[in-house]
């Protein structure tokens, strides 16, 4: 059973389920989690997260297949990335193995929001962990609470699978050594006004360039890069200062061994893009959405696969990475957890 909802019709938002997944984290353990039907959160005034933003999240998502079963995409490789950011944020690390217990156990009592095989909606996880406990110096929290919620989602981007236009920043994203290659929540209030401001400008989203030298590609605001070469092979920018994308490092095992493609993590330069035929964002949420077009102060950069369709190259990464998300494909060992 599903629930009557208008899955082709949602977008990129929250929509309440019926249950999510608490731990806490209280005088060094972690106690040991439930579901919940309770969505909110009370916090005292002066907790750790509200006061000095210590609180990060992961994002994954469940799937129903072909032959309807249900299933989540890597998510031991979302625990050991929150794992990562969690010891960057001086936050207890929550278990990998009980990360991934909860995903399953938090799916399993939301089944029915998963939507269709087919619709184009699937079901969004959000596991998240901030400092909850009040503290007043600049010091990290005592106590944490780690949650998972779900909530049904459809494309990120308006327009689904359209090519969009980014546009090159006057803000950069992560500084040298800072904290670009985790997934902290302040990554994401920074890019808050630049997003709106490119919003406002009539872009979809902003590629930043590295801080140090702004001469280097980096990421979009919630997505890693992709660009295919006019001899079809695809790159992605190297930088210990962008967010080790799953998305990402799945399609680059796909571009070598399902599609016998080269495919390179290397530095690439601003000056190179108007070489390339083919870019795309790749991520959970942005799956892969294809870019049309760039904008570099005033300068447009019109990537020759063009503005209304996806590149033969990204629509056979696409079409195969979400063939394997979806079970029409065979996986490699270990990518689909099996939840239902
Ligand atoms: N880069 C940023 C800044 C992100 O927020 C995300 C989303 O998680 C990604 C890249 C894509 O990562 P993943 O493919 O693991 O979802
Ligand atoms: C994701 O793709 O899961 C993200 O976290 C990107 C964005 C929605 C923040």
């Amino acid at each position: 059973m599903v629930k009557d909802i208008d899955w082709s019709s949602l977008g990129f938002g929250y929509i309440k389920t019926d249950y999510r997944y608490v731990s806490n984290y209280k005088d060094g353990k972690w106690d040991k989690g439930n579901l919940t039907t309770d969505e909110t959160i009370t916090l005292n005034e002066s907790a750790c997260v509200l006061q000095y933003a210590q609180t990060c999240f992961e994002g994954l998502k469940a799937y129903r297949t072909v032959d309807n079963r249900v299933v989540c995409f890597r998510p031991d490789m979302n625990a050991k990335r929150m794992a990562d950011t969690a010891k960057r944020l001086e936050m207890p690390v929550f278990p990998e193995e009980r990360f991934v217990d909860a995903v399953e156990k938090v799916v399993k009592a939301n089944l029915e929001y998963v939507p269709p095989y087919g619709s184009g909606a699937t079901l969004y996880l959000r596991p998240y962990m901030f400092g909850s406990n009040a503290v007043i110096g600049v010091k990290p929290a005592t106590e944490f609470q780690f949650r998972i919620f779900t909530t049904p989602v459809g494309p990120y981007f308006k327009g689904g699978a359209k090519p969009i236009t980014l546009r090159v920043p006057d803000f950069d994203r992560a500084a040298p050594r800072g904290t670009g290659h985790v997934k902290a929540g302040l990554n994401y209030a920074m890019s808050l006004h630049a997003i709106v401001d490119a919003h406002n400008q009539g872009y979809s989203e902003n590629i930043y360039l590295d801080s140090a030298t702004r001469t280097k590609v980096e990421e979009t605001g919630g997505a890693n890069i992709i660009f295919v070469t006019k001899d079809n092979k695809v790159v992605t920018p190297k930088s210990n200062t962008i967010l080790p994308s799953i998305t990402r490092r799945s399609l680059m095992y796909v571009a070598q061994k399902y599609l016998g493609l080269e495919a390179e993590e290397r530095e690439i330069y601003m000056t190179e893009v108007p070489e390339f035929k083919e870019c795309a964002l790749c991520g959970t949420a942005a799956v892969l959405s294809p870019v049309g077009k760039i904008v570099d102060h005033g300068k447009e950069i019109l990537i020759p696969a063009g503005m209304t369709h996806m590149g033969e190259i990204t629509q056979k990464l696409y079409d195969t990475l979400t063939g394997i998300q979806m079970g029409r494909i065979e996986a490699p060992e270990g990518w689909l957890k099996e939840i239902a």
